[in-house]
């Protein structure tokens, strides 16, 4: 008996060891990403309600609390206050009608306000309501409200807001300010009909943010729309209105408040396999005036991990005029130097052709780094940089090959035009994910991998002829978690 409690005693010693081990720890697995956002554990997908108010950045996200697979849709919810530090918050959003089921009534895609008029009259002190339009699925489109800073939500009594069309699928309201029109804007993904080639976004308008009207339909689009105003660089008057689909390419157009008029083909803004219902935080401040984009790594594969997905590095969108056209251009935001740690750094070296007996960066070795180059093409005929690579394995390849103007990685492929016979490539190395921004994020190609364990080295390589760095930083990466 007394062999037995003491058995039993060591028994819930070991458990409560277990069940307290230091977050430190939790974030420190084999293929827990050190930079970009995860849940501690079970599946996420999109990114949904963000919004800034009051110093914080609110991210609520499709979670599954109850697995590491798809269903039974929660809004998770993370704060960070710069973006890149995010601290964990207890679920937003529960299904409603307290669903159990995988699917119905589930609380899918959507986005959030501040409701700084108090339109939906629920402010109770000093602070604004925080306003989130969701998809409940096969139950329409619902509003949830915190009063207290999103710490507490509550579902609205007049649900829902859009009521349910078994036809049209509906789904991922996005609502922004619409402000020549003075009016609040909701871009719907639907179909009109029961073909599906009538799937698209349609706009809706709203004076309360409760009774919305159909202005409009555009086709062509699927899943989480959004729907940006971006000022042209350096030309204060002019501005795009920029309609994002769920895999983030877009239409550049024209938006009157009611119909928005494409001005360009569909663009495709990421060339990876992983960029995924993308969206933009809503009420930055004026003063910062950045429109700021996250998405999910759709696919990305997680071993074993506790957890299931993880998010983008958030980037800056803006608009450029170029000699041949406006593009949307796409850069990691400037606070990734908060996470700089050490900084190797060469300049005007030239490189000459052979792998492994002349590789620049030897020195550097790690799993989180973020590598800043920018090289003159000379007489080189390709060149590249090799990552989590080691004396007995090849490790990734991102290549880029002259003649055809090309930048492979991952099996992508991608067009990439020197400018002035240079080529600038920007790569966030995390343990599961390299994005890469090349020519000052003209081209962005973002993929998740799940490289071996134990393979550390990088090695910059060419062939063929001249290749000269002009200037390449390597920043090893701090933790977000652990640092
Ligand atoms: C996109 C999506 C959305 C939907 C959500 C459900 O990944 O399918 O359309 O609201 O995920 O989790």
């Amino acid at each position: 008996m007394r062999y037995l409690s003491t058995a039993l005693l060591a028994l819930i010693v070991v458990l409560v060891l277990i069940s307290s081990k230091p977050e430190k720890e939790i974030y420190n697995e084999l293929y827990r990403p050190q930079y970009h956002f995860t849940p501690i554990k079970n599946w996420h997908n999109d990114p949904n309600g963000l919004v800034y108010y009051n110093g914080e950045y609110h991210m609520f996200y499709q979670h599954n609390p109850k697995g590491n697979e798809w269903g039974f849709m929660h809004w998770g919810h993370t704060i960070s206050s710069d973006l890149i530090h995010w601290e964990h918050f207890p679920i937003a959003l529960y299904p409603d009608e307290n669903s159990e089921d995988k699917v119905d009534c589930t609380a899918y895609s959507g986005s959030a306000i501040v409701d700084e008029k108090n339109l939906l009259g629920k402010q109770t002190g000093n602070e604004k309501t925080l306003v989130a339009f969701y998809t409940s699925q096969n139950c329409g489109q619902r509003i949830a409200y915190s009063t207290d800073k999103g710490r507490n939500w509550d579902k609205f009594e007049g649900n829902p807001i859009i009521p349910l069309n078994e036809k049209d699928d509906a789904r991922d309201p996005k609502v922004m300010w619409h402000e020549p029109t003075q009016k609040w804007v909701m871009v719907l993904f639907r179909k009109t009909s029961e073909d599906d080639k009538t799937k698209g976004v349609s706009f809706y308008t709203s004076e309360n943010l409760i009774d919305w009207e159909w202005k409009s339909h555009i086709h062509g689009f699927y899943e989480c729309p959004d729907l940006v105003k971006l000022q042209v660089t350096n030309r204060p008057d002019e501005f795009k209105w920029i309609l994002f689909d769920g895999d983030g390419s877009y239409f550049m157009g024209n938006f009157d408040g009611e119909t928005f008029t494409p001005e360009s083909a569909k663009l495709k803004s990421d060339f990876g396999k992983n960029y995924y219902a993308t969206q933009t935080w809503s009420n930055i401040p004026k003063e910062d005036g950045r429109t700021i984009q996250i998405a999910w790594m759709k696919d990305g594969k997680f071993p074993e991990m506790p957890f299931n997905g993880q998010m983008t590095f958030p980037s800056e969108l803006s608009v450029t005029k170029f000699n041949f056209g406006y593009k949307l251009v796409r850069k990691p935001i400037s606070e990734i130097e908060k996470l700089h740690g050490k900084d190797y750094s060469w300049k005007k070296e030239v490189i000459f052709p052979g792998l492994s007996n002349n590789n620049l960066i030897k020195k550097v070795k790690g799993d989180c780094l973020h590598i800043i180059g920018e090289f003159d093409l000379k007489t080189v005929e390709n060149f590249g940089l090799m990552l989590r690579h080691s004396k007995k394995k090849a490790g990734t390849e991102i290549l880029y090959n002259v003649k055809r103007g090309t930048v492979s990685v991952l099996g992508n492929t991608v067009p990439l035009m020197p400018i002035d016979n240079k080529i600038k490539l920007e790569i966030l190395l995390d343990r599961t994910s390299i994005e890469i921004y090349a020519n000052d994020g003209q081209t962005v190609i973002s993929n998740c991998f799940t490289p071996e364990e134990g393979l550390e080295g990088v090695e910059l390589f060419s062939n063929g002829g001249e290749l000269e760095v002009i200037k390449m930083d390597i920043f090893e990466m701090k933790s977000i978690w652990r640092d």
